[in-house]
């Protein structure tokens, strides 16, 4: 007989017929009620047997994570908490669980840092199942939103020479030999010798690429991998995330806000629409574990209210400049109570800074745009009239309360002229990036684009707090299990 999903069993099939659901046992009570899992659906089944006539043998196999067929009727539950329940007539265990054995007891209220060493079984989990399951309807919506807005999607490469944001973050990939690596006459690695003939890496930001594309397909996006070698061990920083470039052919920067809020918002609105059940059950927990904190600490909103709260309202749109001018006169700087003082325009904003601007100051998602050039990247439009020594850029963050940047982009530099002059200053080469200016000698337009860090949205929908829960198995630092 063919198995019907956990998920159409509570919401779509008739009761009274006979119906078999496989899956893995969330628990075991009284010889007698099995809450049933298979992972469609943040919600278990509950299978009542009939232990008198069910062997003692087969009692004793029904344990936390066994893999069993349940074959039975289905009849409106008695019982509160569930609308249909299986009154069990076959049982077979597909595969067994050792009670003893399996890390994960629920009973004991594991702990997330526990669980992550366990990433291969945590996804059993409600939380972990919920999360996972809200990240793919996630990144359904990402594709859904550009897809239907006349976007092509563009996988660049995840193996490149470049290093698209210029702060050299990156994973070097070779296939030379560690310990005889072949030198040439000045003494230096002979990256000619190299499985690509030159020296290669991972993927910082496919944006590059993309940006040739946006000039012959008009607007396209990326969604896929990337990679960054930066020692930041936080609770918001991955070595491996997942970020969703759009690069759009004659936008400015206020049409490349206006995509970035309105796909913000599609995505959120598509997922509270389809993740009703897995949002509700992350709401409560996360009001559970604000109960452990002090008043001050927890939440004004629920995380519903927080996600409503982004579709109903407008990002605050700020130039740098007046951001600074708040920062140097907030409490927490005359206080010195921030670890960065801002004393200057000109400072590089940390997260403490971004924090204060949308949690405490503005209390909503705020774009910071029209940042100084000498901190950010070097494809980043040169605002004209700009005081020498205050130049700025058409860059913007997009900063969201509880996570602090989400997206990075910009208005890109369109000029030739222009573009090499920044090189220049910067030590690009130009020979590295000579397909890169092409877009700039042939057929130049202004153009605009945005990086989404996927983990981060994730985060936020979600409400985890650390970004190692939200991607099923994290590289950071000292870790790459599984
Ligand atoms: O601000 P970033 O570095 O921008 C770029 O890479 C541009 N090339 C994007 C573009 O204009 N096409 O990164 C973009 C976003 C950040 O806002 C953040 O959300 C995320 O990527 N991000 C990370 N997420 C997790 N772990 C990390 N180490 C991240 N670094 C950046
Ligand atoms: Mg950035």
């Amino acid at each position: 007989m063919k198995h019907i999903k956990v998920n159409d069993l509570l919401n779509n099939t008739k009761t009274l017929q006979e119906v078999t659901a496989k899956g893995w046992v969330r628990s075991f009570r009284n010889n007698q009620f099995i809450a049933l899992n298979d992972g469609s659906t943040i919600n278990n089944i509950q299978c009542v047997i009939d232990f008198e006539n069910t062997p003692e043998e087969t009692l004793k196999r029904i344990t936390t994570s066994a893999a069993i067929s349940v074959t039975g009727t289905l009849n409106e539950s008695q019982g509160k908490g569930q609308s249909v329940e299986i009154q069990v007539t076959k049982i077979e265990i597909l595969g067994d669980s050792d009670a003893e054995k399996y890390p994960i007891q629920l009973r004991n209220k594991p702990s997330l840092e526990f669980l992550r060493e366990q990433a291969h079984l945590r996804v059993r989990t409600n939380t972990f199942s919920a999360v996972m399951r809200v990240r793919s309807t996630l990144s359904f919506a990402v594709h859904q939103y550009f897809q239907e807005n006349g976007f092509f999607y563009v996988n660049t490469p995840i193996v490149t020479g470049s290093d698209a944001e210029g702060a050299g973050e990156m994973f070097k990939v070779t296939s030379l030999p560690f310990d005889e690596t072949p030198r040439n006459a000045e003494g230096k690695v002979d990256y000619k010798e190299d499985f690509f003939g030159k020296e290669t890496n991972l993927t910082v930001s496919g944006q590059l690429e993309a940006e040739t594309y946006a000039m012959a397909l008009g607007q396209v996006y990326t969604f896929g991998p990337t990679f960054r070698a930066e020692n930041s061990n936080t609770s918001r920083h991955l070595a491996e995330f997942w970020m969703i470039e759009p690069e759009v052919a004659f936008n400015d920067l206020d049409a490349n806000m206006d995509l970035a809020e309105d796909f913000i918002k599609h995505v959120i609105k598509y997922t509270l629409e389809k993740c009703e059940d897995d949002l509700k059950f992350l709401e409560d927990r996360l009001l559970d574990e604000e109960k452990s904190k002090p008043q001050a600490e927890r939440s004004e909103m629920s995380l519903l209210e927080k996600l409503n709260f982004i579709l109903d309202n407008n990002f605050k749109r700020v130039s740098y400049t007046e951001a600074i001018d708040i920062l140097k006169n907030s409490t927490p700087n005359k206080k010195k109570k921030f670890n960065y003082i801002i004393n200057e325009w000109g400072a590089d904003l940390q997260s403490e800074h971004e924090r204060f601007l949308v949690e405490k100051h503005f209390k909503c998602p705020v774009i910071l745009f029209d940042y100084p050039a000498n901190i950010k990247a070097f494809y980043m439009r040169l605002n004209e009239n700009t005081e020498p020594g205050k130049e700025t850029v058409r860059a913007m963050d997009i900063l969201f309360p509880g996570i602090g940047e989400i997206v990075g982009g910009s208005q890109r530099e369109e000029r030739l002229d222009v573009l090499l002059e920044k090189m220049k200053n910067l030590g690009i080469e130009e020979e590295e990036l000579w397909w890169y200016l092409d877009t700039r000698r042939f057929g130049t337009a202004v153009h605009s684009g945005f990086g989404l860090g996927f983990e981060r949205l994730v985060l936020f929908v979600t409400g985890m707090t650390n970004i190692r829960d939200v991607i099923p198995f994290p590289r950071t630092p000292q870790n790459a299990e599984f």
